[in-house]
């Protein structure tokens, strides 16, 4: 268990361990169904940390799950997790032409300038990376600018309503105490920080990359916004 004395940043390894495998896990369960990524397609998700969202959309039949941070111990923990976890070791001999291995891979790179070709992947996620870049707007675009026409971009963030105080409210009324506690208020502390928009906001800034039929769920009492659309004019719905 993490210390609860120090307030954590947005890339410390093991409070991030903690988190994803606690109750803010369980949100992130929330998102992928949100999320609606579609079977046997290839996923990627920036701003992964240890990798759960990657390793919890190939459990649940994504064909590739590339996940990416601009942090390499955060990818050295998610890589060491998938390992455990998953049990893919990786595809020995030759392989059908029909099948692909459900493997994950971790790639260093800056969510603002990402490393592949446009229209590079079926569904593209990022759960509370926007809000830390220096122009969420950017970053939105460059997701968009990496799904296919058709594909999934899908973003989680703290809504404009979010700060330590509503996040301690919050924590209250749902009676959350030790780690999960800390972890919500320091959210709330972060977002206090970074870039906190109304959900209207965040799907308008959707729209803005591009994205149609952009639809939007909250949870945690508003404090927390799931935004989703589609890319590039196609009817991936
Ligand atoms: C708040 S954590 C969220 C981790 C995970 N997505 C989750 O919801 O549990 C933000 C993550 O984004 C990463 N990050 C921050 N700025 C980034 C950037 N410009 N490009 C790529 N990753 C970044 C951090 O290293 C960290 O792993």
């Amino acid at each position: 268990m993490q210390r609860t004395d120090q307030w954590p940043g947005p890339a410390d390894v093991a409070y991030f361990e903690e988190a994803q495998a606690g109750a803010w896990g369980d949100m992130l369960r929330g998102f992928l169904r949100f999320a609606s990524v579609p079977v046997r397609g290839r996923l990627l998700d920036v701003g992964t940390g240890p990798g759960l969202l990657p390793r919890l959309a190939l459990a649940g039949g994504a064909a590739i799950a590339v996940g990416v941070d601009d942090s390499l111990p955060m990818l050295r923990r998610a890589q060491e997790l998938a390992a455990e976890e998953l049990e893919a070791p990786g595809v020995v001999g030759s392989v059908p032409d029909n099948c692909v291995p459900a493997v994950p891979a971790w790639l260093c790179a800056d969510g603002g300038r990402l490393p592949f070709a446009a229209g590079a992947f079926d569904a593209v996620t990022a759960t509370n990376l926007l809000f830390l870049l220096p122009d969420p707007a950017v970053g939105f675009a460059e997701l968009a600018r990496v799904a296919r026409r058709g594909g999934i971009v899908a973003v989680l963030n703290p809504t404009d309503v979010m700060s330590q105080a509503a996040a301690e409210r919050f924590a209250d009324q749902r009676g959350l105490d030790g780690f999960a506690r800390f972890s919500f208020v320091n959210y709330g502390r972060l977002a206090e920080a970074h870039h906190r928009l109304s959900t209207a906001a965040w799907m308008a800034l959707a729209q803005r990359a591009g994205l149609h039929h952009v639809r939007s769920e909250t949870r945690a009492g508003g404090l927390v916004a799931f935004v989703r659309g589609v890319a590039g004019g196609g009817i991936g719905e």
